[in-house]
């Protein structure tokens, strides 16, 4: 089946500075890569300190001008204008964030889109549902909070869902009020710069959004400068670290971060054996395995291993790679050359270290960052492959006796991002959730994140959460107002 391409050689490459594209002040360019066929897609303008400083300036205009007058109806209307714009180009802006990630096009047509949509109409709705509280004193006074917009946030999102992570980024902090500098991923650059195109059409004033595309050195630049108030960043957690111990230069800013994960998800023995299977199968390779909620860590208790085994491997070996315009295509290219070597690099030590590989294994193809759905089992939990993040299509089995037993293997990690149990026994389950330490646990389904439920990770997972009313308090400061009065006007 042949796509109608909606776009030609019209990409927008510029930084997106007070409503105005320009060039980087260096003039430096970089090249962005189609992962499916490793040819270079356009030149993109490469965002240095010094553009950062110009796009923070811009920012911090809005925010101490035109920004604060615009009221929250106002702020909302450019939201829902957003988000209608977004859907009429939904197509186009599908097949873009194909061609730049390589993610299959019914991905991006059925799950990112859609999520993308919803995620800015939810915030929309947000913005004049922001409520302080009053508060009884002991003493003649009225006392109330007020939650007022932070600031200039700087904003940094990685590439494996280029559109969404802007939109969980974006839609809050405008709701809040708060005006931003966004840099995207060096890999994914395009889906964001056509979006602050249509930011500009939905009439948000100049300086409220500034998108500075670039490497890391653009992302550190944007996490160090005085006049930001607040970072919030997702990606590796090496570069979290990073940006916790620099928050603190040039005065103090603010930090959420959503970082990596290890996360374990846990099928008992009196699970629904289709269900255990289809569910443990989309929580590793969904996305081409590039998700930070990935259940990486599958433990699969004994009376049900055998039988479990040979259904996912078969299910593995089913799973249809290649063109990701084709939309029969299940799985694409990883993002990049540097991500598939890295996964390779950990499919080969998972077999120096003893794990045994039953399907994949191996680079897919010629052309193209494909790599094969792995499944290794005999894995044990000192093993790498058991502890880091490999970020691809690479699942470890681990196999248990006892439900304690689990949970403390399962804790047993620097990450704490998300889990899941399949099981019909419900107190089981629920002696799971409470067991562990992470940020999400789904029961009988994987992953299941929407609009309104908080996300984010215990321990080396991430400080904070997004989506929902908590991903709206990343934005917003609590300011206590204490009003004298005189005593005859209390109860
Ligand atoms: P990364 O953390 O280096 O990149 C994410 C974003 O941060 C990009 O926009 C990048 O340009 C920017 N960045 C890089 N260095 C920076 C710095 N020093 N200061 C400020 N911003 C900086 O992640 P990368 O290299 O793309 O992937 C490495 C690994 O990180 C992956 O294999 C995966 O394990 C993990 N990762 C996790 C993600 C998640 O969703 N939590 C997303 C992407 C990567
Ligand atoms: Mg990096």
């Amino acid at each position: 089946m042949i796509i109608k391409r909606l776009f030609s050689s019209s990409f927008r490459t510029q930084l997106m500075i007070n409503n105005q594209w320009v060039n980087s002040s260096s003039g430096k360019t970089f090249k962005t890569i189609n992962p499916s066929t490793e040819e270079v897609i356009t030149e993109v303008q490469y965002g240095t300190p010094a553009d950062i400083n110009k796009a923070v300036d811009a920012a911090r205009k809005a925010f101490d001008g035109p920004w604060r007058q615009v009221t929250a109806v106002q702020r909302s209307e450019l939201l829902y204008k957003l988000a209608d714009l977004i859907e009429k180009n939904k197509e186009e802006l599908a097949q873009m964030e194909t061609l730049d990630n390589g993610k299959p096009i019914t991905d991006s047509r059925e799950v990112d889109l859609p999520s993308v949509i919803s995620v800015y109409k939810y915030y929309a709705g947000f913005t004049d549902k922001i409520f302080g509280k009053t508060i009884p004193m002991n003493g003649p006074f009225f006392t109330y909070t007020r939650l007022e917009p932070k600031g200039v946030v700087g904003q940094i999102i990685p590439w494996n869902f280029p559109l969404l992570m802007q939109a969980w980024k974006l839609a809050p902090a405008l709701a809040a009020g708060c005006t931003i500098v966004l840099k995207p991923a060096e890999q994914t650059p395009l889906t964001s710069l056509r979006v602050g195109e249509l930011i500009i059409e939905a009439g948000f004033p100049p300086g409220v959004v500034n998108i500075v595309p670039g490497y890391g050195n653009t992302g550190a630049s944007l996490a160090v400068h005085p006049k930001v108030d607040k970072i919030a960043f997702t990606g590796s957690t090496e570069v979290g670290m990073e940006i916790i111990r620099n928050s603190g230069i040039h005065g103090l800013r603010r930090v959420s971060l959503e970082l990596g994960g290890k996360s374990p998800n846990i099928i008992l023995d009196d699970a629904d054996l289709e269900l255990a299977v289809s569910q443990s199968h989309n929580g590793i390779f969904f996305n081409q395995g590039q998700n930070c909620d990935a259940g990486s860590r599958l433990f699969v208790q004994e009376g049900i291993y055998n039988d479990f085994i040979s259904r996912a491997v078969q299910c593995a070996k089913d799973r249809k790679l290649g063109d990701p315009f084709d939309p029969t295509t299940i799985q694409g290219p990883q993002v990049d050359e540097n991500q598939m070597m890295k996964i390779l690099n950990y499919i080969d030590i998972g077999k120096k270290e003893g794990a045994k590989i039953l399907t994949g294994g191996k680079r897919w193809g010629k052309k193209g960052y494909f790599v094969e759905p792995t499944i290794f089992t005999d894995v044990t939990d000192n093993m790498t492959i058991a502890k880091e993040e490999i970020f691809g299509p690479v699942l470890s089995v681990l196999k248990f006796k006892t439900i304690d037993e689990v949970i403390e293997r399962a804790n047993n990690s620097n990450y704490g991002l998300s889990a899941g149990v399949v099981t019909n026994d419900m107190e089981k389950a629920l002696k799971i959730v409470n067991g562990l330490r992470t940020g999400t646990v789904c029961v009988n389904c994987y992953a299941v994140t929407t609009e309104g439920t908080p996300f984010g990770g215990y321990k080396q997972s991430g400080v904070g959460r997004e989506l929902g009313e908590d991903g709206i308090m990343n934005y917003l400061e609590t300011k206590t107002v204490v009003v004298k009065a005189s005593t005859d006007t209390l109860p």
